[in-house]
């Protein structure tokens, strides 16, 4: 089929990489909601799409029907460069490919290193990172909100966490986006850079067995199962998930926020104004500007509220949707900055709610209160906002303007 024609109807049809869907998904979402609360499309090999807050939370409640064994929103291709060593099937990224029990154990151990008193200990350096950026652009009066700002954080935390070099972030989010983005829907793009973090990854690995180091992947290398220690696959399966999963997500929720903000003066001026707002205001940045959908696979055929669902089709953990719902939030398609009452899933629901949400937090206070610190005044630029979509949605391209100002 052509993946790319029109949309007849979205009930029955729907295209998450429809250009008009990834700028603003929100007018689909209220018109399926009303007759149609799970959609289907037989593209992209095939997906069904809840778009009910409830129905969300009882699907990603559905283990292990709904597996997690791939799940990006389209399939992984077989492997152009299979290593025996790793698995053959899916994507190697546990424990969100996981299924219990698997996912139990690499979970737990995986808790202490994201508690919010070890992710605290990240603030001085997120502060610093921060000031640092802004350094580079303030006298210019000019900056992207996405390539200068937002982008540059992420990646520079997980490097520094994982213990890997920062000075080759701009390849690590070439590579992540090659998987999660731009390679989503090609399979050369996205093989050519599974393969690159996979072997970037067995070499950092083979060198911590040799050079224990402060860091994730020594731990991990060091960590035990049942006595044995993990093995290659499920150490750099981890390490692939920590890069994956830190990185476009959280770059795209503080690009979102600053969009909203450059483009919202009222919402920009009060905050400003009352920097008490941050708490609410980052959940409800969180709520409705969630960037992230997941995929489940159908193991075997399976009906869920009268809808049979195929099996090996997948089912889109719509996270998004399910914040825009009007039976859960009041007023929901407003952006209210201090919503007292906001239970959204921006961080997923079930045994698989993000594991880095302390580290997301951490990086969106201290990002968006860094910049309202020394630029309390921006907007919109000229030029147009580019938007990516489909399994991560957020602003790419930002261009932003503020009165330049001298360093401080
Ligand atoms: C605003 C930023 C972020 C958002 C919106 C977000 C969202 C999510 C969502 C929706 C899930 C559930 C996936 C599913 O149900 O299949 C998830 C899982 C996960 N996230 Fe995040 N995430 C963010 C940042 C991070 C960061 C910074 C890390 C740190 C490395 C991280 C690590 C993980 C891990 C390890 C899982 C898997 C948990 C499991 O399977 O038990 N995330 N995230």
């Amino acid at each position: 089929m052509d993946e790319h024609a029109p949309v007849e109807d979205w009930a029955t049809d729907y295209d998450i990489f429809d250009p008009e869907y990834i700028e603003d998904p929100t007018p689909v979402w209220r018109d399926l909601r009303q007759r149609c609360p799970i959609a289907s499309t037989d593209r992209w090999q095939g997906s069904y799409l809840p778009t009910r807050y409830h129905d969300i939370q009882a699907l990603a409640k559905m283990v292990p029907e709904l597996s997690s064994r791939d799940p990006l929103v389209i399939a992984a291709p077989p492997w152009t460069d299979q290593d025996p060593e790793f698995p053959n099937y899916g994507t190697n990224a546990p424990p969100i490919s996981s299924d219990p029990p698997e996912h139990t154990w690499i979970r737990r151990l995986l808790l202490p290193h994201f508690s919010p008193k070890v992710i605290e200990d990240y603030r001085p350096y997120t502060e610093d990172l921060c000031h640092r950026l802004i350094d580079r652009f303030i006298d210019t009066g000019r900056a992207d909100g996405a390539v200068d700002y937002a982008q540059q954080i992420p990646p520079r935390l997980i490097a520094h966490l994982l213990g890997i070099d920062e000075s080759r972030v701009d390849e690590f989010v070439e590579w992540v986006r090659g998987v999660l983005e731009i390679g989503l829907s090609q399979p050369e793009i996205r093989n050519k850079y599974r393969v690159i973090i996979r072997d970037f990854f067995k070499e950092q690995v083979a060198d911590r067995r040799e050079n224990p180091a402060d860091d994730l992947i020594t731990a991990l290398v060091q960590a035990e199962h049942d006595g044995e220690p993990l093995s290659n696959a499920t150490v750099v399966g981890i390490c692939n998930l920590m890069l994956v999963a830190g990185i476009d997500t959280t770059w795209s929720s503080i690009g979102s926020a600053l969009w909203h903000f450059a483009s919202h003066p009222e919402d920009r001026r009060r905050l400003a104004a009352d920097p008490d707002l941050f708490p609410t205001a980052i959940e409800e940045m969180l709520r409705a500007y969630a960037p992230v959908t997941m995929g489940r696979e159908v193991l075997n055929e399976v009906t869920y509220n009268g809808v049979t669902m195929e099996q090996g089709a997948k089912v889109l953990m719509n996270f998004p949707g399910a914040n825009r719902d009007p039976e859960v939030f009041d007023r929901p398609d407003e952006v209210i900055i201090d919503r007292a009452r906001n239970r959204h899933i921006a961080f997923g629901s079930g045994i698989h709610r993000c594991l880095g949400s302390n580290l997301a937090r951490l990086e969106m206070e201290v990002s968006l209160k860094t910049w309202f610190d020394r630029i309390p005044e921006f907007e919109l630029d000229e030029g147009p906002v580019a938007w990516a979509g489909g399994q991560v949605r957020g602003p790419r391209i930002l261009p932003i303007r503020f009165d330049a100002q001298r360093p401080r």
